[in-house]
């Protein structure tokens, strides 16, 4: 049974109630039942964090490096302005997903580039809460392999 830590960057704790017709109406805690659910699933335990603070997040990628077999991050905003994440990635050695609710393709050019996806092992967007548990999934064969 290994750990798999799940981070989610800013905003995302405003789930439910944020911008509603594009990341429907599930909070952050019923996405954390989800993934806790997938993780027993798949016989991992999961760690699952928020913060609305970039520092936090690369802490605790550096944190899941010797405590964590793997990640799955929605870095919300992050995602496009953040090499920080990016190096953080870079500098760990166990596999990372990335996550996003709405598909970032479909929205503004703003979105459409991510410093995440060229260090990330998958990319998951477009399934709403699902893509958590597909991207847990995904992981667990990953470490199987
Ligand atoms: C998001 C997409 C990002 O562009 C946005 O800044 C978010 C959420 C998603 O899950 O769809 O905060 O990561």
């Amino acid at each position: 049974m290994a750990t798999v830590y799940v981070l989610n960057g800013p905003n995302l704790n405003l789930l439910g109630s944020r911008e509603t017709a594009v990341y429907g109406a599930t909070t952050l805690a019923d996405i954390e039942k989800l993934c806790m659910d997938a993780g027993q699933r798949n016989g991992h335990s999961v760690v699952f964090r928020q913060s609305n603070h970039e520092g936090e997040l690369v802490d605790w990628l550096q944190e899941a490096n010797t405590k964590a077999a793997g990640v799955v991050i929605n870095p919300g905003a992050y995602t496009h302005t953040s090499i920080a994440l990016h190096d953080a990635i870079r500098a760990i050695g166990v596999p990372v997903i990335e996550v996003h609710l709405s598909n970032i393709f479909a929205r503004e050019e703003f979105r459409h580039h991510s410093y995440v996806s060229p260090v990330a092992r998958g990319v998951l967007c477009g399934f709403g809460p699902k893509g958590y548990e597909l991207a847990i999934d995904g992981l667990a064969n990953a470490l199987k392999a």
